[in-house]
Order: structure tokens, then C-alpha cells, then sequence
């Protein structure tokens, strides 16, 4: 594509989907006959915004990955998410890298796009999120309310969320682990903005997540 850098999708699906339960690790468990990291690679191939999707997963499972999603190059992930990212990261030379979690499936494609428009507007880091809608207390160890916290300031994360390579590489240097990537950037002292999420954005993580993600599929 011209006029704009290289664009990397990175796409964690090494995790074994403890919380959720089924016999196959969480990217290989199908919502309506079609794998969630079939549909995670075809959201990002959708979007039109991605000239590259790099997938780590578990490694008895890289040749099913091969066959699942054929455009898309496999590596083999490692024991925490961090880790995956890194092995994805190691086989990318693109200038602007996008990570996002095979487990939010149902993620529409337009919301890869608007991540990449705001790296091409200069932002280092760039993730998705929506308001909170339940009231959120702080509790102590024996779950007693300690207070509420002000809901108006906060954000429930996303992903794809977006990094200028270099900033991404940086914060993967040492061998920390967060949840998400933008985590270690902002550890870095990197500035990140937040834009507005999809609901439909939401990740897999329980076998209620799956329901829905079956009705709404
Ligand atoms: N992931 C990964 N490598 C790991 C752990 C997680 O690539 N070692 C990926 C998962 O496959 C998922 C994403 O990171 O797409 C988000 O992680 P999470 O929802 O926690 O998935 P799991 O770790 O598989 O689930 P659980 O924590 O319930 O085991
Ligand atoms: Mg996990």
C-alpha cells in the first residue's frame, strides 16, 4: 500500500483458556462452525488496513494454524501473553504494529482501522475503551469497601491496540509481563490515548462470553 508505513497485525493465540474451560485452547474453539482466530485474522484482513498478520499459538498446534489461517504467518507462542508477543513481534519488520488478542473474536474491523489512522496521525500508542457501566468499589482483603471509585475517569481496554514499532520493541525488552501491551509502554513513560471501544470488541474469557459470542455470531 502506498503513502502510509507498513501496518503488522500481532495476534496472541497461545493461551490455553483456563477461565473458560473447553478441551482445546481458547483460539481453536469454534462460535459458529468458524475458530476464533479465524475470525480474529479475518476482522484484521477486513479492516483493509493491515498488510501483514503474524499469529502465535501453542506449538502442537502450529500446523493446525497453517491450515486455519493460511495468510497469516505462525509462530510458536510462549507460557505467558507477553512472551507470544514477543515471538510475533521477532517476525515482523513493519513500522506500525498493531496487537490484538485472537479471543476478541468479534471485534468489527472498522475499529483496526481507526487505531491505525490515529498511529498515521503521529500517536505512539493508540488503545480502544468504553466507559464502565457498573458502580466500582475498592475492597479490602476481606472484602470489605474500603470506598468508590469514580467511575467518569475510567476505561475498560481493549484491543487492537496500536504502537509505533520502536515504542512496542522498547517496552518488550525486558522480559515483563502485563496484560496488555500498552502496560509496559505506559512503564516506559510513553504518552498512550485511549479512543472509543466497541462493545463488540469484548473477549472471550468465560463460558458466558462464549454464549454470547454464539448468539451474537
Ligand atoms: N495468550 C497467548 N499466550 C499466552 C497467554 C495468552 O498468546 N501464554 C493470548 C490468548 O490466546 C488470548 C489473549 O492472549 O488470545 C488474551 O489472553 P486470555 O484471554 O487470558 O487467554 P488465555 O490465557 O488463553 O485464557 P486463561 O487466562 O483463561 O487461561
Ligand atoms: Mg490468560
Amino acid at each position: 500500500m502506498h503513502g502510509r508505513p507498513r501496518v503488522a497485525v500481532l495476534i496472541p493465540a497461545a493461551g490455553m483458556g483456563t477461565r473458560l474451560g473447553e478441551a482445546q485452547p481458547k483460539a481453536f474453539v469454534e462460535v459458529g462452525g468458524v475458530t476464533l482466530l479465524e475470525r480474529s485474522v479475518a476482522a484484521a484482513r477486513e479492516s483493509g488496513v493491515v498488510d501483514e498478520i503474524v499469529v502465535a499459538v501453542p506449538e502442537s498446534l502450529a500446523d493446525s494454524a497453517h491450515r486455519l489461517v493460511p495468510d497469516a504467518r505462525i509462530v510458536v507462542g510462549g507460557a505467558q501473553r507477553s512472551d507470544s508477543v514477543r515471538a510475533a513481534l521477532a517476525a515482523s519488520d513493519a513500522a506500525l504494529i498493531l496487537v490484538h488478542d485472537a479471543a476478541r473474536a468479534l471485534t468489527p474491523p472498522s475499529l483496526f482501522a481507526d487505531v491505525v489512522a490515529e498511529l498515521c496521525d503521529g500517536a505512539p500508542a493508540v488503545v480502544p475503551g468504553t466507559p464502565v457501566a457498573d458502580t466500582l468499589k475498592r475492597v479490602d482483603s476481606t472484602s470489605g469497601v474500603v470506598d468508590t471509585v469514580d467511575r467518569d475517569m475510567l476505561r475498560a481496554i481493549q484491543t487492537p491496540q496500536g504502537f509505533a514499532a520502536d515504542v512496542l520493541r522498547a517496552a518488550h525488552a525486558g522480559s515483563g509481563d502485563a496484560t496488555d501491551d500498552a502496560g509496559l509502554v505506559e512503564a516506559a513513560g510513553v504518552a498512550v490515548k485511549v479512543i472509543p471501544g466497541d462493545a463488540m470488541a469484548f473477549k472471550v474469557t468465560t463460558p458466558f462470553d462464549l454464549r454470547l459470542a454464539r448468539l451474537l455470531a
